[in-house]
This record gives structure tokens, sequence and C-alpha cells, in this order.
């Protein structure tokens, strides 16, 4: 995601340049990985707002653009993450007013910039990037010919705009103050001695102060050098002195979260990734248009490595059962296996969260070269599998640093879940209820995930002292499950390198029940569904007659919870929640597996993040 920095101070009361703190502030940010970068500042003898910014590493702008030479006492700083509109220097923030008056920089997604953006059009604003954030600006600049009071201005026009942000803004209608407000993305102010700073999170502002105030969903408010004023939206202003808090922590450990490894940190932020990813999803035109392409299909594939195809498996089975296609799902490295059967008019699902893994890409140009038509689910806009592609839809996850991705598979679920319903709903086979239906469910999915990893964070760490030491797991479901013991037992072999096996489990009497022996940990992930539980049923007593260890990941309102050794309770929800609701407890368990044999989660062995050689 997106990290900001602004800084404000007085004139000879602060241990270096403003610009320099702003910048050595925004190279604290660069672990949250970014596409390029910016900052803008109030130069007092000229009256104007100096802008400096664009596509790329934040040192090579640095030597371009002097981002810490930039004059004056009031700046803001930011990286981009790429969520509306390609990485390109017009996209990069800030973004400025009509008038140059206004510069904003923001994190997180305005779900409904598009109706801003054409009223704002209407009224005479011109634009001169993709962005949503440049609608703040004009929105700002609008408000503000009415109420000529910059905060009313700044405050009715947060008001207005829906979605996650973060925002920091600086005005030469009030050259001395920085206006922030926040909903959803992560947002601080930093607490100096003649200066003060707003920030994503908290390593950008260490190196001058550890004092630091985290400022809430719907709070908003203005710093100046000496001063903070803080209200919640509908309730008035905060007395925020008895919410700074000393921070205590290394850098190091800051820009984890607090968090030992980035792993568990991105198991954790899954919430606000599924969150962000589905107000990315809401009124995107590229999903219905994606879904008339999959109707007009001859045949669908999905392709992917890895986790990406674990989500793959879970798009073909929520596909067949929501606009009743078929989907074949190959492992992108097979392509060969099926590159006789692609014809023109069919159609490719590419998932992969870097959107450069090597086997992803070649299976697609490959796919593109028979005039087969693709579709690419990715995290990273704008990265070689999207571009490649005819269409793009993307997961706003955020970057994921550790190696063993985690909040981009739920990511990416989430996305292909939304695609499915489209594609029934195009299809005739969803009514609108039915499709609104399961788009309620899955905007429930976020506080639900929050739920199954504060229920079972526990209970893995207990369990994963037992599983250290066993050198063989299985990992078996049915139907809709089947990717997600998938996913968990990759996890269990990447990263606490146990060897862990998954197969339906019908199978288990077809040759694999053979290695099953006393206290052989089995885990079962068990969807909410009556006929998968009946069949789950037999497969959980064929392996308890052989001595094995069951583990269950389940609702509560299983039928099953009296076979199970172990229960990992996750919330009531509908089938399509599945990957979200279940996963979560293996990723805790792989994650305090790992650590309690001694590896580091977020390094494992062999791995790198992405593989772009074949
Ligand atoms: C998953 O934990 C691994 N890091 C790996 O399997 C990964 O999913 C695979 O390499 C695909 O990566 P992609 O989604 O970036 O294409």
């Amino acid at each position: 995601m997106c990290g900001i920095i602004g800084v404000v101070a007085l004139p000879g009361k602060t241990p270096y340049k403003p610009s320099e703190m702003g910048y050595r502030g925004l190279l604290r940010l660069e672990y949250r990985g970014y596409d390029s970068a910016g900052g803008a500042s109030i130069d007092p003898f000229r009256r104007r707002i100096i802008v400096a910014k664009g596509k790329g590493k934040i040192a090579e702008l640095e030597r371009k653009l002097g981002l810490s030479k930039l004059p004056g006492y009031t700046l803001i700083y930011h990286t981009r993450w790429a969520t509306h509109g390609r990485p390109s220097d017009e996209n990069a923030h800030p973004h400025l007013d009509c008038r140059g008056e206004i510069a904003v920089v923001h994190n997180g997604i305005i779900q409904n910039y598009r109706i801003l953006k054409e009223e704002l059009l209407r009224k005479g604003h011109v634009f001169s990037s993709e962005t949503d954030t440049e609608v703040i600006a004009h929105l700002i600049e609008e408000k503000y010919r009415v109420y000529r009071d910059f905060y009313r201005a700044f405050k009715e026009a947060v008001m207005e705009i829906e979605g996650s942000y973060a925002l920091a803004v600086i005005t030469l209608h009030e050259p001395d103050k920085i206006f922030f407000a926040k909903k959803d993305s992560p947002l601080i102010i930093g607490v100096g001695d003649g200066y003060n700073f707003v920030a994503s999170d908290i390593p950008a502002i260490l190196e001058y102060t550890r004092k630091a105030i985290i400022v809430h969903d719907n709070e908003l408010g203005y710093i100046t050098p000496s001063s903070i004023y803080l209200e919640e939206l509908g309730r008035g202003s905060i007395d925020w002195s008895r919410r700074v808090r000393i921070i205590e922590w290394s850098i190091e450990d800051a820009s984890k979260g607090g968090y030992p490894h980035y792993m568990l940190k991105e198991i954790h932020e899954q919430p606000r990734a599924i969150r962000d990813t589905l107000y990315g999803l809401m009124n995107e035109p590229v999903v219905v248009e994606a879904a008339k392409l999959l109707l007009d299909a001859r045949r669908i594939y999905t392709t992917a490595a890895g986790t990406s195809y674990h989500a793959g498996l879970y798009y073909s089975l929520a596909t067949a059962q929501l606009a009743k296609q078929p989907v074949y799902s190959f492992i992108a490295s097979e392509y060969p296996s099926i590159a006789d059967s692609v014809g023109e008019d069919d159609v490719l699902v590419a998932i992969s969260q870097s959107g450069e893994t090597i086997d992803v890409l070649m299976a697609v140009r490959a796919f593109r070269e028979r005039g087969g038509r693709v579709i690419a689910v990715s995290n990273i806009v704008d990265s070689a599998i999207p571009r490649e592609s005819d269409l793009a839809i993307y997961m706003r996850a955020g970057p994921e640093i550790g190696v063993a991705a985690t909040k981009t598979f739920t990511a990416q679920t989430t996305v292909l879940a939304w695609l499915a319903i489209a594609h029934g709903e195009e299809a005739g086979v969803l009514d609108r209820s039915e499709a609104g239906e399961l788009r309620d469910w899955l905007a429930k999915a976020p506080q639900l995930v929050a739920e199954s990893i504060a229920a079972n964070e526990s209970l893995a760490i207990k369990l994963a002292e037992w599983i250290a030491g066993k050198h063989s797991m299985y990992y078996l479901s049915r139907w809709i499950g089947v990717p997600v013991a998938m996913e968990g037992a990759l996890k269990l072999k990447e990263i606490a390198y146990i060897h862990a096996e998954s197969y339906p489990a019908g199978e288990s009497k077809h040759g694999p029940i053979a290695l099953v022996e006393n206290m052989f940990p089995v885990l079962f992930v068990i969807p909410g569904v009556d006929w998968v539980e009946k069949l789950l049923l037999g497969n959980i007593q064929e392996m308890r007659a052989r001595g094995a260890y069951i583990i269950g990941v389940a609702a509560e309102d299983t039928g099953l919870a009296d076979q199970l050794d172990l229960w990992f309770r996750v919330p009531c929800g509908h089938w399509i929640l599945t990957p979200l609701t279940h996963t979560p407890p293996l990723q805790l368990l792989a994650y305090y597996t790992a650590i309690r044999r001694g590896y580091d989660p977020d390094k494992p062995r062999n791995l790198a993040k992405t593989v772009t050689v074949e």
C-alpha cells in the first residue's frame, strides 16, 4: 500500500532541514513497496506549491528532482503502490487542484471517485491523471469556492468521499498547516518539538520523535509546527493529549508493525486487504467486461503457479457452481500439455499476485498466440502479465513482503469469487437477488476473517508445538475445501519444511491411507455444506480407525465436531467464503510451526518471492 509522510516545522527549530526530514522519512517507507514517489512543499517566498514526483525509485528521483531539497517548512511526501492508474509520472502523488493551491497525498481507495470525477468535470475541472486521488484535490477546491474556509472545505470533501483513505493535504490558503483524515488506511501523528508529522506508520518518524498519536477511523484535523487539532466526524474535537504513545520499537520492528515477521503481519492484514480489494471491485467496469468475455468463450481455462494455482482451482469450482461453466485449471509450467486444445474463442484467467511469474507469462503468451483471450488477476498494476493480457482485474492487498503468500491468496479468491458471481449473473444462472446475496456474504468477509484469525491463533501456537516434531501430514477435504487444503499443505512445506500432502479425501482408500499409522496428523478442511460433511464423516472415520490424529477446520455449526481431536473453529458462512474463513488457521499453524522449528518464516530456504526464471 502507499506511504505518506508530512512535516510542518518552525524555521530554525528542526534538527535537519524539513525537506531532509520528510525525505528521510520517505526512505523509511520504501519497505512497503511502491512504483513511484513524490513530494510537495509550500515555497514561502514565492507563495506557490512546488511538486517533485515521478515513476521509479526514491534514490533515482532524488538525483533527478531533489526530493530532499524542496523549499519551505510545510511538506508532504508519498510512495505510490498503484491501484487506479498505471505507474507513471502523471499518476504519482502529490496531486494538485486546477489552480495549484492544494496538494494531496493519499493511501487507500476512493470507491466513488468515478461519480465525483464526472461531477467535477461537468463543473469544468481539468484532470491530469488517471488516479482516484486527484479527485480529492479538485473536490476540496470546489468546496473552498463555496465555504472560503479551508478546514470546512476539507471536512466537507472528506464527508463526501467513500472508501478507504489516509490523507495529507497542504494549501496556500493556510501555509503553516497539514490537514489529515483517516478511514481504514493507517495514519499517525508524530509529536515533535517545534515540528509535527503525519505519516502512514511509525518507521517514518522514529528518527525525529518517539511520541505518536494513532489516528482512528473517521478522525480528521490538522497539525501546525506547535499544535494539533483532532476531531471525530460528527462528534467534535478530541483531547488528543491522553493518546500520545511513546514508541519503544526499533525502526526494523516498526516496519513490521510491531509483529516479529512480515508473514504474521500480513496474515493479520487480511481483513483490510480483503476490504480494500472489495472496494476496488465495486463499480469496476472491467469485471462486467470480463464476465461477458467468459460468457462468450468456447472454453475457459485458468492457470497459475503455487498458491495462485490453488486460487485458480477454487475459481474453477466456484464457476462450475455459479455459472454452470466448466473451467480447465492447469499449472502454468504444464501449458504444453493443453496447448493443442486452445483455439480462437477460448479465454484464459491468468492468476499471479506478482504479475511476473515466468511460467504464467509464457503460458499467457502461448495462449494468445493461438488466438485466445486473457484475463489477468494480479496484485501489481501494470506488471508483465496484466500488460500482456486483454483485461486485468486487480486485488488491492498491498505489498506482500513475506515470501509465503498469505493475504494475496485471500485477496485473489475474493476477486475470483466476485468474477464467478458476475459471470453467473451474465449467464442468467444467478438472478439479481441471488447475486446480491452472494456479494453480501463477501462484504462480510473482512469481519469473518478477523474473527477466524482471533479465534485460532492461540490454538495454532499450541498445535504447532506437536506438529513441529512430525515428519509428514495430510491435508484433506472435498469440493471447495480442496484448494484450501492444498494451500495449507504448501504453507507447511515451504516455511516449516515438513512434508505435507493434500488430495481430495475420497482418494484415501485408493492408496494414500496406507501411510497412516497411530497419531499420524490428518487435517480436514470442512466447508459448511451438508453433502460434503456427510462424505467427510466417512473419510474421517476411516482415518480414525487407523489411529490418525484428526484436526478439523470447521464452523461452529458443523455436525462433525465429535469426530475431531482438535477443532479450529471458524465463523459460520457461505461455501463461497471457504478460502477466506478456513485458510487463516492453516497459515497460522504453518507460521508457528516454522517458529517452533527455529526457521525464519519471511525467508524460507531455496525460495524467492517471485519466480522470474524458468
Ligand atoms: C506461495 O507461498 C509461494 N510464494 C509461491 O508458490 C507463489 O504462490 C508462486 O510462485 C506464484 O507467485 P505469483 O502469484 O506471484 O505468480
